[in-house]
């Protein structure tokens, strides 16, 4: 029985390391669990169905309120995730999950900022998703007039 033997001894070493990467394999874990049923394991989403493509989400930070539209869709707000599981998630999708990279200096998100955000839910979201789509037309329109 030395395979045996041989394999167990493989897996302590692994145990250790794990401790280590525990809150980068949290964030992705419960994204794949709470968020990848619609929006797919690379967050592209399902344009015929409109769930959104979330490579892109870090562009809603480029605009005036985007930064709290991202946590108070009801997909975040309304999963059972707790306030700081969802500014984990949220913070691993931005930095190195999915897509692009935020726009200059990322400030995470924090958990006492999705406590206040989960008391003052969207009213309309598909309303302030396109406000908001708008807004970064209207400033990239602005960037390409003032060269
Ligand atoms: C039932 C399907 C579903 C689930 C589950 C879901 N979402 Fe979404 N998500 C959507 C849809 C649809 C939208 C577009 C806005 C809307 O209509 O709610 C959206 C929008 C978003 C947005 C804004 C980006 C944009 O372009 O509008 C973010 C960020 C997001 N979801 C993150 C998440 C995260 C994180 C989770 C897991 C905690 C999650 N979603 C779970 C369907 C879902």
């Amino acid at each position: 029985m030395t395979s045996q033997a041989g394999t167990l001894g493989t897996m302590a070493p692994i145990r250790s390391q794990a401790e280590s990467k525990a809150k980068t394999h949290s964030a992705r874990s419960a994204y794949i669990l709470h968020c990848a049923g619609c929006h797919g394991m690379d967050g592209r989403g399902v344009s015929q169905a409109q769930v959104p493509d979330l490579r892109a989400m870090a562009d809603f930070l480029k605009v005036p309120g985007g930064r709290e539209f991202l946590i108070k869709v009801p997909g975040v707000m309304g999963s059972a995730l707790s306030d700081a599981e969802i500014a984990e998630v949220t913070n691993w999708m931005l930095i190195d999950g999915i897509g692009r990279s935020p726009p200059g200096r990322f400030q995470p998100y924090t958990e006492k900022e999705v406590q206040e955000a989960r008391r003052s839910p969207l009213v309309d979201v598909m309303q302030s998703r396109q406000a908001l789509i708008n807004l970064m037309r209207d400033s990239s329109a602005e960037a390409a007039l003032s060269k």
